[in-house]
């Protein structure tokens, strides 16, 4: 069973308020002096540049959707660097969009192909410290972040009609395949995108 999360140990965490984003580290510090895991789970895009022409993004947009959603990792992965005393394991989400083009996944496609490279280039920085850093590329699930994905249902549909399993997958089993990763049963595996997608990454269409 889950246990519920306790609000006491939750620390605010808004990636674009960089004092924010220091104190909780420091709060980290305070109360348990080292850090074992970091999940980084979060993206933002502006909704209008995730449906129509991709080359109508913004700079503006550009930018946001490339610090929120990639440079991110690299902050918090830095962030949590020194406190990974014993080593550690760092795990981001991405999607198929960062390495094939996805119907209006425009610019968050962009920002997942920054993140997976910066998966590769902070596992090899971390690993002589026993850091150990991957991504998970997971298929289309229904979420308040994908909504605002132009046709996120019409992808869902294409996945269960073509995908090798027939259906899309669930977050239990995207959070069973963070918590492979985040324990010894991975202990040989950095810098890796795995695809938890019912294999659909495999098929020519
Ligand atoms: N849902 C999918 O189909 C799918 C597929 C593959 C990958 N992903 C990835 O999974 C991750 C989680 O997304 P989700 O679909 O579970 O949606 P979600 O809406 O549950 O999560 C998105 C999170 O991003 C956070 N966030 C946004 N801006 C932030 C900021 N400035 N600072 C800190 N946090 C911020 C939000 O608070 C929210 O918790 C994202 O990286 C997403 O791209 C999702």
């Amino acid at each position: 069973m889950v246990e519920p999360l306790n609000p006491d140990l939750l620390l605010p965490c808004n990636v674009q308020d960089e004092p924010q984003v220091n104190d909780m580290f420091a709060a980290i510090q305070d109360k348990w002096g080292k850090l074992d895991i970091l999940i980084h789970c979060l993206a933002f895009a502006d909704k209008d540049f995730l449906t129509g022409d991709f080359s109508m993004v913004s700079r503006s947009g550009f930018n946001q959707a490339l610090e929120i959603s990639a440079y991110s990792l690299i902050q918090l992965s830095a962030g949590a660097k020194p406190l990974m005393v014993d080593g550690g394991s760092i795990v981001t989400l991405t999607y198929l969009g960062g390495v094939r083009v996805i119907p209006n996944y425009n610019i968050m496609g962009i920002a997942k192909a920054a993140l997976e490279m910066n998966v590769r280039y902070l596992a090899a920085e971390m690993g002589p410290m026993g850091i150990r850093v991957n991504g998970i590329s997971a298929g289309p699930i229904r979420t308040l972040a994908s909504s605002a994905v132009g046709g996120i249902l019409d992808m869902i549909h294409h996945v269960e009609e073509i995908a090798p399993l027939r259906r899309t997958v669930t977050q239990t089993e995207v959070g069973n395949t963070a918590a492979f990763l985040c324990s010894d049963l991975s202990s040989g595996m950095t810098g890796q995108i795995l695809y938890v997608d019912s294999g659909y990454c495999i098929m020519g269409m």
